[in-house]
């Protein structure tokens, strides 16, 4: 290795595994007559990514040990969910917005160059991920949003496909029906006599409307020559205000990378992740030394330290809603975190598999 000097220097982990080796064959490093040959461990290869990533993370996994660089093996991994019509938290089958639309947010970035590229509120292109890839790679830019973004994708030979199951299409008309009792929309049954909400029979009407998941898959890579990749892709909150954007497509906040730290990425509401600046806060935990798990974990406790709006508390004063966060760090070790119990997925050599997270609450 060489400092900017162009000089030959031993880097730290150099030094370390040097000195290692030397006392594991139980020589004090300077009674050896020569140098020891330096014994440099790999870092393992790791993808991390939420739960619905199961197969993604294998996906990753391979192609990294085929070569692939972590950014785009994270993304060909994502692929498989983005395209799967039963995640309706990711790409095609999404949950649309509140006009019935599908659109989609995403962002990725890559370690060694330290670049990204996002999209957001793109309709109509089932893996954002892909062209998050290309903006990254064939503009000067980050982030490109609606509009703009489906033209770059045209541009770019992208497919526009309508991507509105009539699954998802059924649970946005419930609750777009079910939105208000002020309002022209009506549920089945709600305009009979004797229906819940009606003043004659004192019944009380339906409070909960349809639930509005922010599903979403992060991955995060680390290949065996020390390399970090990530990427997030999402349809978002469900039934949103068309146009808004979550933390999905915004550096720092739905991922960050550092490639001499390491990756993160989260999943949950998005609002409470930008207002902390999530992502990035979990690679500077992880700079100042805590493990990728701790990391997630002070972060979500700075999250709670800031919810302070009490419609977006519980009875206990805890947040009502969910934040995930996943991390690996350059040594390949890596975990991830929530407020109440959750799990997520791993490939490493000892295969792909689904384990619990740590949370800050024990239950909901
Ligand atoms: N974390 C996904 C979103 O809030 O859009």
């Amino acid at each position: 290795m060489k400092d900017r000097s162009g000089k030959s220097v031993m880097d730290r982990r150099g030094f370390l595994g040097a000195s290692l080796a030397g006392s594991l064959l139980g020589f004090p490093l300077k009674k050896l007559g020569k140098a020891p040959a330096l014994v440099r461990r790999r870092p393992p290869v790791v993808a991390v990514s939420s739960r619905n990533g199961l197969k993604a993370v294998e996906r990753a996994y391979e192609a990294m040990t085929q070569g692939k660089r972590p950014v785009d093996a994270a993304v060909h991994g994502v692929a498989v969910v983005e395209a799967d019509p039963r995640d309706m938290s990711v790409g095609y089958g999404g949950l649309p917005n509140a006009d019935g639309v599908v659109e989609l947010d995403s962002c990725v970035m890559d370690g060694p160059t330290q670049l990204a590229g996002a999209v957001g509120a793109l309709r109509g292109i089932m893996h954002p991920a892909q062209v998050a890839l290309k903006v990254m790679r064939r503009t000067d830019h980050v982030l490109l949003v609606g509009e703009g973004a489906l033209r770059f994708a045209r541009m770019h030979g992208f497919k526009e496909e309508n991507l509105l199951t009539e699954r998802a299409r059924k649970r946005w008309l419930r609750w777009r029906e079910g939105l208000s009792r002020r309002d022209d929309w009506v549920e089945p049954g709600e305009n009979d006599l004797g229906a819940p909400g009606d003043p004659e029979t004192g019944k009380k009407g339906k409070e909960e409307v349809e639930p509005r998941p922010t599903g979403t898959i992060h991955l995060s890579a680390l290949d065996a020559k020390g390399r970090l990749g990530a990427c997030t892709t999402t349809s978002g909150l469900a039934f949103k205000i068309p146009g808004r954007v979550g933390d999905s497509p915004l550096i720092g906040c739905g991922l960050y990378v550092d490639n001499d730290i390491g990756s993160a990425g989260s999943t949950g509401r998005g609002e409470a992740v930008i207002l902390s600046n999530g992502s990035s806060s979990v690679v500077e935990q992880m700079r100042q030394g805590k493990s990728p798990t701790d990391a997630c974990l002070e972060v979500l406790k700075r999250i709670a330290h800031f919810t302070r709006i009490p419609r977006l508390l519980d009875a206990k004063g805890r947040p009502n809603f969910q934040v995930n966060f996943y991390a690996v760090n350059k040594k390949g070790e890596f975990g991830a975190a929530a407020f109440y119990p959750a799990k997520y997925a791993v490939c490493t050599e000892e295969g792909a598999r689904i384990l619990d997270q740590a949370s800050l609450y024990k239950r909901r």
